[in-house]
């Protein structure tokens, strides 16, 4: 690879992929981004985000080539010949999703990823994986590609995982807590300090290493954040026991530097499209290499997460005097956080979603998720604001904690509902507030009163 500027290519363009390839854009690269799905293809041509990601768009109306006034540095494509024909790095951002009726990571789109690439590299080429996988499949395709590439042995694999946050993720990829690299060669490390070498330059720091451990990094950050989650709802199961406050308890926590109050915010668990699935393919990969006792805690934290939905739901019972049947519940955020559409393994929905089935009458609302959500779940009802969701409710869940939930006026909101009733699943509203309008509040881990 000679002294021209590197082109990139990013395959993959759902949250991971999309943003990566308009923050290379932005970085100044040449970039094509390649996608199975023609209409993400379509969309992104058109400067459209597939995903609801804060500031994205911006970015690509900026680069995307013959919008009026971009730079043109940013172009979509389905084909994997333009895409071998036109860069010199290609990460591959595809899903890497649970595989359904097992805990192991399914590598199918991943794996159809290589196949369709590698044929076409016939020059020198740096393949850069980002998808969490189970750790072993960087050195497999690494010599899938070897074996495909009519470049030979000038096609290297890299690991180059990715930590951003749905909600942030310009602002993770564009200014990264760490960039970590895994390389088998000189050429392959020289190569990603170029593609990097601005947030490099901005104190990003770097952690060189080789394919296993920066497979590692990733899964193990994952299981830490996640574990770091269950441990502070076993603490609020033990409140409610107890009589302790789980909020005061993780603030009092948090001050400790070496705990630290990041990812000690209680309340229905975990969910989404990375830590949940992570976590499983890390403890099936470690019973497949023969380390599963090494992971058997990650199950306790898998279950005490998944406790946390169901406590939710009996809660909700509780509050209905014993029976869901044919009562109206308002949930309030169907998103697996807040800032993203995204609702795969959602708490918000999952809880909605029992509730319904075992006989309520759901009414759901989220400021961006509804479409995802309908999708995903046709049978509950949908309104276009949290007020509509709540008329005649007898009791009101929230469940996602977008900021507009937090300003809500519990004393309008008390105007509609049947019985003012709340239970907070987030944690984040403030409990005062609610009572003084006359709200019953309850929350998981928090004394009644
Ligand atoms: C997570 C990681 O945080 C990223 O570092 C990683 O790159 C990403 O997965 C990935 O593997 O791609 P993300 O899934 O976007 O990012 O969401 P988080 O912000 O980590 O939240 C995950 C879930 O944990 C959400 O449902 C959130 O509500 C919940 N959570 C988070 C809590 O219940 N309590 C907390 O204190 C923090």
């Amino acid at each position: 690879l000679g002294a021209m500027p590197l082109k990139i290519s990013v395959i993959g363009l759902g949250y991971l992929g999309a943003t990566h390839a308009a923050a290379m854009a932005e970085l100044g690269f040449e970039v094509i981004g390649l996608d199975v799905v023609p209409s993400k293809v379509e969309d992104l041509s058109r400067g459209v985000s597939p995903v609801y990601e804060p500031g994205l768009e911006e970015i690509l109306q900026r680069h995307v080539a013959g919008l009026p006034g971009s730079t043109g540095r940013l172009s979509f494509t389905t084909s994997p010949q333009e895409v071998a024909a036109a860069a010199d790095v290609h990460f591959i951002c595809v899903n890497t999703p649970q595989r359904a009726g097992e805990y192991a990571c399914d590598m199918t789109y991943f794996d159809s990823a290589v196949e369709a690439l590698a044929p076409h590299l016939d020059r020198p080429a740096l393949v850069v994986g980002k998808s969490t996988v189970p750790v072993g499949s960087a050195a497999r395709l690494a010599r899938r590609i070897a074996e495909l590439a009519p470049a030979g042995e000038d096609a290297e694999l890299a690991w180059n995982p990715e930590f951003l946050q749905e909600g942030f993720a310009v602002r993770d990829t564009l200014h990264p807590d760490r960039i970590v690299i895994g390389v088998t060669s000189e050429r392959s490390e020289a190569l990603l300090r170029e593609v990097y070498a601005t947030p490099l330059a901005e104190g990003s720091p770097l952690v060189v290493t080789d394919l296993p451990t920066a497979e590692l990094v990733k899964t193990a950050a994952n299981a830490f954040l996640a574990t770091k989650i269950s441990f502070i709802n076993a603490m609020a199961e033990v409140c409610e026991v107890a009589d302790g406050d789980v909020v005061k308890l993780a603030e009092a926590l948090g001050h400790d530097e070496r705990i630290g109050r990041k990812f000690l915010r209680s309340g229905i668990g975990f969910g989404g499209g990375c830590l949940p699935k992570d976590l499983r393919a890390f403890f099936a990969r470690a019973g497949e290499l023969g380390a599963s006792e090494a992971l058997q805690f990650l199950r306790e934290v898998d279950s005490l997460n998944m406790r946390r939905r169901a406590s939710m739901v009996e809660l909700a019972r509780e509050a209905l005097g014993g029976s869901l049947l044919g009562r109206r519940i308002a949930v309030l955020g169907a998103a697996f956080k807040p800032e993203t559409d995204d609702v795969r393994d959602s708490p918000a929905l999952n809880i909605a979603g029992q509730l319904h089935l075992q006989g309520a009458e759901v009414s759901v609302y989220d400021p961006k998720a509804v479409e995802n959500a309908r999708a995903v779940f046709p049978t509950l009802r949908y309104t276009d604001s949290a007020v509509e969701a709540a008329r005649g409710a007898h009791v009101v869940l929230h469940l996602t904690e977008w900021r507009e939930f937090q300003e809500l006026d519990p004393a309008a909101l008390g105007e509609v509902v049947t019985t003012r009733h709340i239970l907070d699943g987030r944690n984040t509203l403030d409990a005062s507030l609610w009572r003084k309008a006359d709200w019953t509040y309850r929350a998981l881990g928090r004394p009644t009163a």
